[in-house]
Formats: structure tokens, sequence, C-alpha cells
């Protein structure tokens, strides 16, 4: 490792990576290595990364977000190796990679989910923080939308979404609310509707109290947590919508076709429906004598880094190496 753990480096693009320090120390990328970086994003940990490539590494960025792909362009092109980055979902790295002639790659990075500047600009609609359409495509090209999912669910269907995806255990009061309210009027904004499931959850947008209000209201205590009752809900859209975790689960499954001898795979996710299934697929590997979990227990932030990126809370790196 080249920096403590407990310092954060900072990263030629400007953007702040969650477990720099631990990504390094664990993947410890080297001269030649090829890397597959299924979500490029910001390019945070593609700038540490690809400068230990030089000379004859080669760095594969992928993402569904061209706005993403376009900025890490700028922030790599001073790189010091070959960078190839394609707009793609990781689901399909198996035939990119082969649309580039490349069989093997020595190192693999999953840092999943949505980067800080989708998930803060409005007009994505990702988070009800702020006003804007109800979209939460990480793709653009996706055909469907949250809102769309919201006007053609069924009640049925919208609970189940909404439980699977948000464990949230409120999921069929605010299923049946959506459909109540939509009768009305079309749900198309963040807005409307964490307003609509909080009102399922029996609290008043814009009463006072609680963190992370939209326009600085609030809601009463719901049970031990402070989390606006819209969270799990949005959460579980956005999981719909990008169909993340079958997206995770053919990225999990291709793996073993894709990594070199002694190569090595992490993988951070940021909620228990993606961990678990990391955790499996890594035990499953493991058990069937593909190579070994480098990571019993998936690796957290450190407090300084808590302090810092409070993105970091819930993330969780698990590191696999191939026989
Ligand atoms: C947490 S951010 C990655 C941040 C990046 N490691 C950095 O340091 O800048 C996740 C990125 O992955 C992308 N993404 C999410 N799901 C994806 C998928 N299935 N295939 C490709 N990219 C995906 C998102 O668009 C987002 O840009």
């Amino acid at each position: 490792m080249d920096a403590p753990p407990n310092e954060p480096e900072t990263p030629a693009s400007g953007h702040v990576p969650v477990l720099p320090n631990e990504v390094l120390a664990w993947l410890d990328p080297g001269p030649g290595d090829i890397v597959l970086d299924c979500t490029l994003g910001r390019a945070g940990h593609a700038a540490l990364i690809a400068p230990r490539l030089s000379p004859d590494g080669r760095y594969i960025g992928l993402d569904v977000d061209p706005a993403n792909i376009a900025h890490a362009r700028t922030v790599l092109k001073n790189a010091p190796v070959k960078i190839d980055l394609v707009k793609s979902n990781f689901a399909a790295a198996r035939s990119v990679l082969d649309s580039l002639g490349i069989d093997r790659v020595d190192l693999v990075l999953a840092d999943l989910g949505f980067a800080s500047n989708q998930m803060s600009d409005p007009a994505r609609g990702f988070s009800f923080m702020s006003d804007g359409p109800l979209d939460m495509r990480l793709d653009p090209e996706l055909g469907v939308t949250a809102a769309d999912l919201v006007a053609a669910l069924s009640e049925a269907d919208l609970a189940d979404v909404i439980y699977r995806f948000g464990e949230e255990r409120l999921s069929r009061k605010i299923a049946r609310k959506i459909v109540e309210e939509r009768e009305r009027t079309p749900i198309l904004t963040t807005t409307d509707l964490a307003r609509v499931v909080r009102e399922a959850c029996g609290v008043r947008s814009g009463a006072s109290g609680g963190r992370g209000a939209v326009g600085g209201g609030g809601w009463a205590r719901r049970g031990a947590s402070r989390l606006d009752p819209a969270t799990k809900t949005f959460m579980a859209l956005r999981i719909a919508v990008n169909e993340e975790l079958g997206a995770l689960e053919r990225l999990l499954g291709a793996l073993p076709a894709l990594m070199a001898g002694g190569g090595r795979a992490a993988v951070i996710s940021f909620h228990s429906l993606e961990d678990r299934r990391v955790k499996r697929a890594f035990a499953d590997m493991e058990q069937s004598g593909a190579g070994k979990r480098l990571t019993r227990r998936p690796v957290t932030a450190t407090e300084n880094e808590l302090r810092s990126n409070p993105r970091s809370r819930s993330a969780k790196l698990r590191v696999f190496e191939w026989a």
C-alpha cells in the first residue's frame, strides 16, 4: 500500500472514490496489468490505478452513463497506458472484451450503484432531496423510467418491487397509496412521489424535524430511524429501473471466464441486496476450487474516510483471487 489506509489520496479526477487505498492495496495493480473497470464513473479509481499499469498495461472502463464516460475521457487523457472507454452495461463485459480482442484480464473493479454527480443532478430524478422528473435511468437510452413503472405496474407488482428491492415493510400501504393517487393525477416528479410515500407512512411532508427533508421540511420519527420514509421506495425503483441486481448477477456469473490465472476481482457494494450476492458468488467460486476469497469479512471505511466522505458509510469491499 502506498499511502496509510487512514489518509485517502486525492485523485487527479477531483472526485473522491470510496475505499481508495483499500482498492489499491487489495488489487495491487502493477506494470503490464490489464484492468477491467466495470463502473468507470468519474474515473476516481481509474485515475489512481491507470498510472500504475505503465508502461504496457491496459485500462478498460465501462459505464452505462455516456456523461460519465465523457468526463472520464478528459480525466484519463494523459494516462500513460492504453485506455479503452466503452459505453456498456457490465453485464455485457465478455462481449466488450471480445470486441477489443482481449481474452482475459488481470484485475476487475466494480464499484456498484450511482456516482454522486448522478444523485445530485435533479434532472436525473434519483433524489427526493430536490424536485425533478421521476426518471432514475443511469443509462439514458433505457426505455422505461421510474415514472413509467409508477404509472404502469399493478398495485401487487408495485408492492413486490418496493418490498424486494427496498426491503420496505410498508410496501403494500405505499403501493395502495400510489395507485389511489395516480388515479387522480399522474405521479411525474420526485417531489410528488416522496409526498405520496410519506403520506402512506402517516407522515406529513413539510413537518419539522427529520434529516434530509425536501425544501427544509421534515417528518416525524419512524421507529428508531430518522430516514426519510421515501428512502427505501426510491432505492427500490432505482434498482428496478436499472435492473441492477440482474446485471450484478450476470457480471458475477461471467467473471470466471474473464479472469487470468492469479487475477483478482474487487467488488464494492452499498446495500445488503448487492453484498449478499457478491458474498454468495465468491463463496461458491471458492467452494468450486476456482480460487480463494482474500477478504473473509467485507472491508469497510476507516474513521478518517467516514468523516471526509459520507458515501463511504455503507461501502463494503470484497475481493476474490483466481487460482
Ligand atoms: C459508484 S459509481 C463509480 C465511481 C468510480 N469508481 C469513481 O471512482 O469515479 C458507479 C458508476 O457505475 C455506473 N453503473 C452502474 N451500473 C452499471 C452497469 N450495470 N454497467 C455499467 N455501468 C454501471 C454508474 O453509471 C456510475 O457512473
